[in-house]
């Protein structure tokens, strides 16, 4: 018995480690939170009853993460701890009940918090400048984050109050809203890339970016919690902390309460749990705490989290059902991707028939395959994704197809990236979505040509090139089913006047690899027609100061490529512009000139201000850099304010800003 208890503990080791690395390191958990904890508090009960086994190296004996290595370390001036979890309202309940006992106290008052699930950040001022930024790593020490944590609109680079701290470190949660991580999603799958399986993925894998251009494309933000060393400022509770925070400039949230009772703290966990999916961000759950610092400190810290705190975590919204089929699919850019078609069942409200499956290396290590019954999960809007299997259908292995499904061609495995591809570029699939990305709204337009319809043409051999669209009948569609007379016609009227659109519109409906939506305004307002795309070398590019040496080079080749130009020409004969409308502009007053905006105006919105500033020429860039020309500065403004400073831009204060929109009216 004692070895297998023994076993059973070394077990219990080995994977909540590895689940550690998982979910710090490389910001992929495999596990959900509370299976996480209940290994953690078998081992826990375990270690507690058999003391023999107790050991320094346990995990239960330290705080959990990893530093990875790819960012220098840095050692937090006091350890960032984690919090305990419970799971139902009793369990607060006890949790609440056991603190007034240990205080002895009747009239405690209680914050609750939103406990968004992003990324556990540091920040250290000193005498009110931002000096380092860094993860959480194993607690201990981080990751220094510090240029991309200052990309971030709402950390303020020098904090707002006078006199500043003499050192302030506070911490708190990077994260990114539910709405912008989907833009951002889209944004990644429309250039060919793989989306983020979640919003903390996102803002973790967008936070630990080498290059800080790209953290700051990427529209993080950041609330503050908690606090590690402070000095030259004094705090009695952490609702005054959090007044101070709002006071330095940082953004607080609305949705947290300060309680007086357990009756009050359930009520207000009602009202979070209903309001959850209409928050802009994603929550999971909500943080209890004693809002006066002085019974904080008297009830401290294990080695592990606070005892004057606790997490409430929100229920997971969870089913089982069976996976009847999995699908194997050929993107535009050839990438096979995997997803589940599961029997329909009803989760949280809404029908479900389809899970991601993001890719085979997801499939191995769930080891699910047809058959299987299996346990889903829907967190947010995000789409239903598979947990674990629940009972396996038969034991045999899901393997990736050695073919593409569609041409049959043999798919390679690109060793950098766990994708699967099918490189034939005659490929049938890659271009029928091709041809359902050309036509799609974003790129050329044409509306009414939905996927039946393309469908059928393709079947009839009616589109063979791109160019063919162009060439279409009213027989060819009046042919097909559920075309009559007037949607062939609009069809029709639609697709010459689709011959119209800019430069900008085709680049992205040409579907270039990594260059997205944006990027294909950028680059066409630059280059103002194809002729000069086709002439232009890596340096022409990379004057454009979102575009660097790697994507320069990438583009030279595309351009450059034959079967490009083929493509292009077979458009030219069937009649499609190739160039970009100058822009309506009311003056010249920025022509030419790259723009930041920091900071709130008092008479303009920020898209406001971006509008007239484009309408006066000017283009508009998140990034400040030596490439920027003006920043335009309003209050509260941060880091990018700064950073401009340094190297010495031309900056523009509001009143500025309105005498040189005013010379355009007269
Ligand atoms: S207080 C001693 N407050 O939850 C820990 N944490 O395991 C003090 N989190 O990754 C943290 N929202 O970053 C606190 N309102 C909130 C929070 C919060 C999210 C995160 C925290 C950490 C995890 C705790």
């Amino acid at each position: 018995m004692w070895s297998e208890i023994e076993n059973r503990i070394d077990y219990l080791r080995k994977e909540i480690i590895r689940h550690n690395d998982s979910y710090y390191d490389k910001n992929n958990p495999e596990i959900s939170d509370s299976e996480y904890d209940n290994l953690v508090k078998e081992l826990e009960q375990l270690e507690k009853e058999y003391p023999i086994f107790v050991s320094l190296s346990s995990p239960t004996q330290k705080v959990s993460g990893v530093v990875s290595s790819s960012f220098e370390s840095v050692k937090h001036s006091v350890p960032m701890l984690s919090l305990d979890n419970t799971y139902s309202y009793e369990e607060a309940a006890r949790w609440y009940e056991r603190i007034k006992k240990n205080l002895n106290e009747n009239n405690l008052e209680f914050i609750v918090e939103p406990k968004i699930d992003g990324v556990n950040t540091s920040l250290t001022y000193v005498n009110g400048i931002l000096i380092v930024g860094s993860t959480r790593g194993n607690g201990v020490n981080g990751e220094n984050i510090t240029e991309n944590i200052k990309t971030i609109e709402d950390i303020p680079y020098k904090l707002k109050v006078t006199p500043p701290p003499i050192f302030f470190e506070l911490r708190g949660e990077v994260y990114i809203n539910k709405l912008d991580f989907k833009d951002l999603n889209d944004e990644i799958l429309g250039i060919g890339g793989q989306g983020f399986a979640n919003p903390r993925n996102a803002a973790s894998g967008s936070l630990r970016q080498k290059n800080p251009q790209i953290t700051a494309a990427r529209k993080l933000r950041f609330f503050a919690h908690s606090f590690g060393k402070i000095r030259g400022e004094q705090f009695k509770r952490q609702s005054d902390f959090l007044r101070y925070c709002k006071e330095c400039g940082f953004r607080l949230q609305d949705d947290f309460k300060l309680c007086h009772s357990l009756k009050e703290i359930v009520s207000f966990m009602d009202i979070m749990l209903n309001k959850r999916d209409l928050l802009c961000y994603e929550v999971d759950g909500l943080v209890i705490k004693i809002d006066a610092l002085e019974l904080q400190e008297k009830l401290g810290n294990t080695s592990k989290s606070p005892r004057w705190a606790i997490a409430y975590k929100f229920p997971a919204k969870q089913t089982t059902t069976m996976l009847n089929k999995i699908l194997v699919q050929v993107g535009r850019t050839g990438i096979i991707t995997p997803s589940a078609i599961l029997e329909p069942v009803v989760l949280a409200g809404v029908n479900i028939s389809h899970a991601t499956l993001h890719n085979f290396e997801e499939i191995k290590r769930l080891n699910v395959n047809e058959g299987d019954i299996v346990l889903v999960e829907r967190a947010g809007d995000v789409i239903p994704k598979i947990v674990k299997v629940v009972k396996k259908g038969k034991e045999v292995l899901f393997k990736p197809p050695h073919n593409c499904p569609s041409c049959n061609s043999e798919i390679v495995n690109e060793s950098e990236e766990v994708a699967y591809r099918c490189i034939n570029p005659d490929c049938p699939a890659q271009f029928r979505r091709h041809l359902i990305h050309f036509v799609s709204r974003n790129a050329m337009n044409i509306q009414g040509f939905g996927k039946v319809a393309i469908d059928q043409l393709l079947k009839r051999k009616k589109i063979q090139i791109l160019a063919d669209i162009y060439y279409l009948t009213y027989n060819d569609f009046i042919s097909l089913n559920l075309f009559k007379d007037k949607k062939t016609n609009n069809l029709l009227e639609a697709i010459v006047a689709s011959k119209k659109r800019s430069l900008s519109k085709l680049l992205f409906a040409l579907g270039i690899r990594h260059i997205g939506k944006k990027n294909s305004e950028i680059i066409a307002k630059k280059f103002k027609d194809m002729n000069a795309l086709f002439e232009a070398s890596v340096e022409d590019f990379t004057k454009i100061p979102e575009i660097g040496n790697v994507l320069a080079l990438f583009l030279k080749n595309f351009f450059e490529n034959s079967a490009t130009r083929h493509v292009v020409n077979t458009l030219i004969a069937a009649g499609v512009n190739m160039t970009e409308p100058e822009a309506y502009k009311i003056g010249r007053q920025f022509e030419d000139k790259v723009c930041v905006l920091t900071g709130e105006l008092e008479t303009y919105t920020r898209e406001q201000a971006s509008e007239i500033i484009m309408s006066l020429g000017g283009r508009i860039t998140s990034f400040v850099s030596k490439k920027t020309d003006y920043v335009l500065a309003g209050a509260n403004a941060g880091s990018k304010l700064e950073k401009a400073k340094e190297l010495d831009l031309k900056i523009i204060y509001e009143e500025e800003f309105k005498k040189l929109i005013m010379a355009s009216e007269m």
